[in-house]
């Protein structure tokens, strides 16, 4: 490809936990440095980062600074998205979002592209990537659908603190080291000790009980596969661990559903990958998914309480496929697809 074919970006959020693993993807394609720009906060503004041996300086955010980009990644707190989004829609860019700020608006699609790809077709400037928790199941689910109506879905999910961002993952190893020195434990990001412990909860509670996190599985997996009537529950937890977050799934099917056919379903699926052989103790475990692309799915069994229901394991890298990886493939298909403003 020439320079010219790869549209200019600016990622937002830089220095953050998804935006590092933004660059390495980018890196990992050999995404010309002539194109990137980087943005974080005033505090960030001019630090360097090495992207291919070479550095990039770190600007900060502000609203006029994307009339030379294409396609605009945030990765920061939604106050960032809300402030800076329209405003590069105004230029012409194409943003895509990683926070939660607009993926319930109606005029905004959500996107994960193995699932519901068409739906960039119908961005007004916009685009939408899902809670981390969701995608893979949406991914997973996407495929299931395929075999029989679902009438059902329970979710439970083990999440990494990095999913929390970086400040978290200093939290845990800070934890971690001061519960080994016998040393006084610091809380900051987390209510609850997190080192050596979990917490069931993640993000604020409702007034139903439900966490904003669980009800954020919920309706973004509704508003993904188009099925508003879809009953699905989430329980969310948050465990001692850097990356990746896996999920227990349990679905109950409409009609009986053959096991052969869950696993050939899987197997033919695009971004889902099976360890699928607990007899020989093969599974797969976020130390191993860590760094990869694909979701991993095992464990896969019949529900010993419903012969019309299934469970099984997924794990994925909440920073890639949760997060950056979902983003720069929401840009390969809008480039596919034509849906890049300025870059048609
Ligand atoms: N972590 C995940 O697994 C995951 C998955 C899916 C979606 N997301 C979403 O992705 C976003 C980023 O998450 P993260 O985990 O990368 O968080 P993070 O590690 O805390 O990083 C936050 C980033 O935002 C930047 N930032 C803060 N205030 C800013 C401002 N006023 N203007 C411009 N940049 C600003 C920070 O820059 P400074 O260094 O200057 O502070 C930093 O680069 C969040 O919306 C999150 O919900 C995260």
């Amino acid at each position: 490809m020439k320079i010219n074919d790869f549209p200019s970006i600016s990622v937002v959020g830089a220095t953050g936990a998804v935006g590092k693993i933004c660059l390495d993807i980018l890196n990992e394609r050999n995404y010309p440095i002539e194109k990137i720009n980087l943005f974080a906060s005033s505090r960030s503004a001019g630090k360097k980062i090495i992207y291919n041996n070479n550095e990039l300086i770190v600007k900060e955010a502000t609203k006029n600074a994307f009339d030379e980009s294409d396609v605009v990644f945030i990765s920061a707190d939604s106050n960032v998205s809300l402030e800076l989004a329209p405003s590069a829609v105004n230029s012409g860019a194409l943003v895509i979002d990683d926070g939660s700020a607009f993926r319930m608006k109606e005029d905004v699609p959500l996107v994960v592209p193995e699932v519901n790809e068409n739906d960039i077709k119908t961005h007004n400037g916009i685009i939408s990537i899902p809670n981390c928790t969701t995608t893979p199941l949406v991914m997973a689910v996407h495929n299931l659908r395929k075999l029989s109506k679902i009438n059902r879905i329970q979710a439970t999910t083990y999440q990494a603190v990095s999913g929390s961002g970086s400040m978290a993952v200093s939290e845990l190893h800070d934890q971690t080291m001061s519960i080994i020195n016998n040393d006084e434990i610091i809380k900051s990001v987390y209510p609850h000790q997190i080192a050596f412990s979990l917490i069931p909860q993640v993000d604020e509670f409702m007034p139903d009980g439900y966490t904003k996190e669980e009800h954020k599985m919920i309706n973004e997996t509704k508003k993904i596969l188009h099925d508003n009537n879809l009953k699905i529950s989430a329980t969310c937890v948050r465990v001692p661990i850097y990356y990746c977050h896996s999920e227990v799934i349990s679905v109950d099917f409409e009609d009986e559903i053959n096991l052969k056919d869950i696993i050939n379903v899987f197997k033919s699926a695009s971004g889902i990958k099976l360890i699928d052989n607990g007899l020989n103790e093969n599974y797969p475990t976020p130390s191993f998914v860590q760094g990869k692309d694909d979701i991993y799915i095992g464990r896969i069994r019949k529900d010993s309480s419903n012969n019309k229901g299934i469970s099984f394991w997924i794990v994925s890298d909440n920073l890639r496929k949760g997060a950056a990886l979902n983003a720069i493939q929401i840009m390969d298909s809008a480039l596919k697809l034509g849906k890049i403003p300025k870059f048609r």
